[in-house]
């Protein structure tokens, strides 16, 4: 496989909209109570806050579960039409929001709204017990993603009616630390739009990009692009499937989630090894990788600080680049449909996002997807 040399950009020192990074990552789900405890017992996760009736919200039950820097909110509808219920019948469970913390959410607003973004929620102030918090949101460039513009000031709560949960269920992390990128799956021909939606408004510059001759099988292929900001706490690839003789496994995700999403978030960590022992251990399932992956590992690869036989059994990919390697893993699905799953993700010195596994990811999707009938 070639992989097209990273088109490295010059950053601005600082972004004219000054996004910092993921506040955290909203789902909408149809069994919140569930898709929780599920990331809790599974993925080591701590339910932090509430948000339901008891809290005065009449039409929704969200809970908020946190690991190190990394916040999932999960939410259901409590009626059977509105913008959730809506959402889930249409999508099944998926990300409804990745929220950006920032420090001036009425700039970031009005600097994205003159840029040509769509006005979801206009800034607006809730004082706390000590603080506030000022939230404001606009939509991506399709489809059902939104992006919240957060800016927190001494603010203890999570977001106003979240009360937080009392005797929190005793829950062991599993050494994730922070969200490392999240990957966008958008309609042939529309990745371009997208890249240029997220440069305009957000001003997130294009790092690196893949074409079709880059990643691809025998059966369909996959172009990319990958958007970030300037420290790259907030890093976006965006796929579009590149079709050839069979339906390819971006075309999959889009059928089954109907429109465009978010088709996985990696999570990083500081030892992959404990973190997919304790995930296999916890029922986790992931995609699996061929012996023949690593017979010539070592070549490919060079010198690394793990035993190749211990990734070997719990089938951890490696990849490495001109400033030091990286190691990778990716579930099976993680909700009803073939659409949303994890990465995790360790980086040793590597800044890139595990071109040279692509093919490798590629390949072991496309073998699920003609398990599902779908190719
Ligand atoms: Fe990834």
């Amino acid at each position: 496989m070639q992989i097209r040399e990273n088109k490295l950009v010059n950053f601005q020192e600082e972004n004219s909209i000054k996004l910092k990074k993921i506040d955290y990552v909203e789902f909408y789900v149809g069994n919140a109570q569930q898709a929780a405890y599920f990331y809790c017992k599974s993925f080591g996760f701590k339910a932090i806050a509430y948000a339901g009736l008891e809290t005065g919200v009449r039409d929704r039950k969200s809970f908020v579960l946190e690991q190190s820097d990394i916040r999932f909110v999960f939410t259901s509808p409590l009626t059977p039409d509105g913008p959730v219920a809506e959402y889930v019948r249409l999508h099944g469970d998926g990300v409804y929001n990745i929220a950006l913390l920032v420090d001036d959410a009425r700039t970031c607003f009005q600097t994205a709204i003159a840029r040509g973004a769509k006005p979801i929620q206009e800034p607006t102030v809730f004082k706390g017990e000590n603080g506030y918090i000022i939230k404001a949101a606009i939509a991506g460039y399709s489809g059902d993603l939104i992006h919240s513009f957060i800016e927190r000031h001494n603010y203890s709560e999570f977001a106003p009616q979240y009360h937080p949960i009392e005797n929190i269920p005793i829950a062991i992390p599993t050494g994730l630390v922070d969200i490392d990128h999240i990957v966008i799956n958008v309609e042939l021909g529309k990745m371009d739009l997208w890249a240029e939606f997220y440069h305009q408004v957000l001003d997130l510059q294009e790092s690196q990009q893949f074409t079709s001759d880059d990643i691809s099988t025998k059966y369909s292929s996959l172009m990319s692009k990958v958007l970030q900001n300037n420290t790259g706490q907030i890093r976006f690839p965006i796929n579009e499937p590149a079709p050839k003789y069979h339906k390819s496994q971006i075309q999959e995700y889009l059928d089954f989630h109907h429109g465009p999403g978010v088709q996985h978030i990696a999570l990083r960590t500081n030892d992959i090894v404990q973190v997919v022992r304790q995930l296999r251990s916890n029922g986790i399932e992931f995609l699996d990788t061929p012996e023949t992956y690593y017979q010539n590992l070592p070549n490919r690869i060079g010198e690394i600080d793990e035993d190749i036989n211990t990734l070997r059994d719990l089938k951890i990919l490696l990849d490495r680049d001109e400033t030091g390697y990286l190691l990778q893993i990716f579930t099976k699905p993680l909700v009803a449909r073939p659409t949303f799953f994890i990465e995790i993700i360790q980086r040793k010195g590597a800044e890139g996002l595990g071109n040279g596994n692509f093919q490798a990811l590629f390949e072991a999707i496309e073998r699920e997807q003609a398990n599902r009938g779908n190719l």
